[in-house]
């Protein structure tokens, strides 16, 4: 029986460990699921809707880290996080992805001798700017099972001088929670309520800080969602960072005049699934939301310089536009231009939905070693 802490943090952390908490319990002769939540998000849609509409159990742990500086947030989580290992001494700590609880975690483990198996493993944007890619690299280096979601993951931890006996292939285990809820999504009002069922419509997101941060880029990114949603609304669900930035460069007024620009709440887990679903094309700087819309065949045009999910460029619908205001206006206009595609989606390998008993194959395999 292994005993794996499982870690979560931030708002893309929940959709990843949904699936595995849930194996592990089916697997309950096998596995013994504890969960940590380090609080590093708190407010109820960026964190209670989710565990709500995923169905993950009620944390065993809850942190209550809260914001900050990344140097205060990371210290805080490692600080808050070395006695629960201490206490619960499992065989495993599981972190997903790449925020800021991710590394913090990791180190504090690693530290301790405790084995960490990282799931969402090897993805490399190559920006060192962007603070999840430091979180990527150095969480690659110490973690002991490296679960890659796409095998362009493998190469690169390769590159690193990874060796081949850390790195496991498992798949997309955020699709499994795509597939899984899918049907449950259907029941979600949010078209209906918004007035937009029925009809085509852009889903917008926008959160990073080198969107949002900056006033500049910021503006040359409104000016090109002003542009298009002259063409059809555009539904924003606003993240918190995102709307302090509105406020804080004042932007407030000129947004508010861009009518068909329709800024909302940010959305839970199944009403935000139901929403992109059904767009006819979505505008993001989010990197689970390119996997999203390649694993529905949904056109995507990420707002960002480059991605570390090329698969979702190569196999999916995903294209990196950047922040040019008239690129971006051409590439969405190309889109709405032609007819909605009715071909079925292929999903890139292991996009399958059952990644996350590949994920627990793997840790009693490495177990073994
Ligand atoms: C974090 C992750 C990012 C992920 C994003 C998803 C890191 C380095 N960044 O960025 O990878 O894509 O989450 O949302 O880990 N806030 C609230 N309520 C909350 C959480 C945050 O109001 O529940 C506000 C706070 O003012 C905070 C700001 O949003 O200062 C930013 O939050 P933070 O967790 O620092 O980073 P994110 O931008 O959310």
């Amino acid at each position: 029986m292994l005993k794996v802490l499982n870690v979560v943090g931030a708002r893309p952390n929940f959709m990843k460990v949904a699936p595995i908490v849930d194996a592990m319990r089916r697997r309950a002769d096998e596995f013994l699921p504890l969960i940590v939540h380090t609080g590093q998000h708190y407010d109820a849609q960026m964190s209670d809707a989710f565990f709500n509409d995923l169905g993950i159990p009620k944390p065993d742990v809850y942190l209550g880290v809260g914001s900050g500086s990344h140097a205060v947030q990371t210290a805080a989580v490692m600080q808050q996080f070395e006695p629960v290992v201490l206490e619960h001494k499992p065989d495993w700590v599981l972190v997903v992805g790449d925020v800021n609880s991710t590394i913090a975690c990791a180190l504090v483990c690693v530290k301790l001798g405790i084995k960490v198996a990282h799931v969402e493993a090897g993805l490399r944007s190559r920006d060192r700017a962007m603070p999840e890619e430091i979180n990527r690299l150095l969480t690659d280096q110490i973690a002991d099972l490296l679960l890659t979601p796409s095998t362009d993951g493998d190469e690169n931890l390769r590159a690193e001088g990874i060796p081949d006996e850390r790195i496991r292939f498992v798949g997309n285990v955020m699709i499994d929670s795509l597939f899984h809820q899918l049907e449950r999504a259907e029941a979600s009002t949010v078209r209906e309520d918004l007035g937009i069922a029925g009809t085509d419509y852009v889903a917008l997101t926008l959160h990073r800080p080198s969107n949002v941060d900056d006033r500049e880029t910021f503006e040359r990114l409104l000016t090109a969602l002003e542009a298009i949603s002259a063409r059809l609304p555009v539904i924003f669900p606003v993240h918190p960072r995102t709307r302090g930035r509105i406020a804080e460069f004042g932007l407030s007024d000129r947004v508010a005049a861009a009518t068909n620009l329709r800024l909302i709440d940010p959305l839970g887990y199944l009403d935000f699934l139901r929403l992109y679903s059904g767009a006819r094309l979505v505008l993001t700087d989010s990197g689970g939301i390119q996997e999203e819309t390649t694993a529905l065949g949904i056109p995507c045009l990420t707002l960002r310089e480059n991605t570390e999910r090329p698969i979702t460029v190569t196999h999916g619908t995903n294209q990196v536009v950047g922040t040019d205001t008239a690129k971006i206006i051409a590439a969405a206009n190309a889109i709405l231009d032609k007819p909605r595609t009715t071909d079925a989606p292929t999903p890139p390998p292991f996009w399958d939905g059952h990644t996350a008993d590949r994920i627990l194959d793997a840790l009693l395999e490495a177990s073994k070693m």
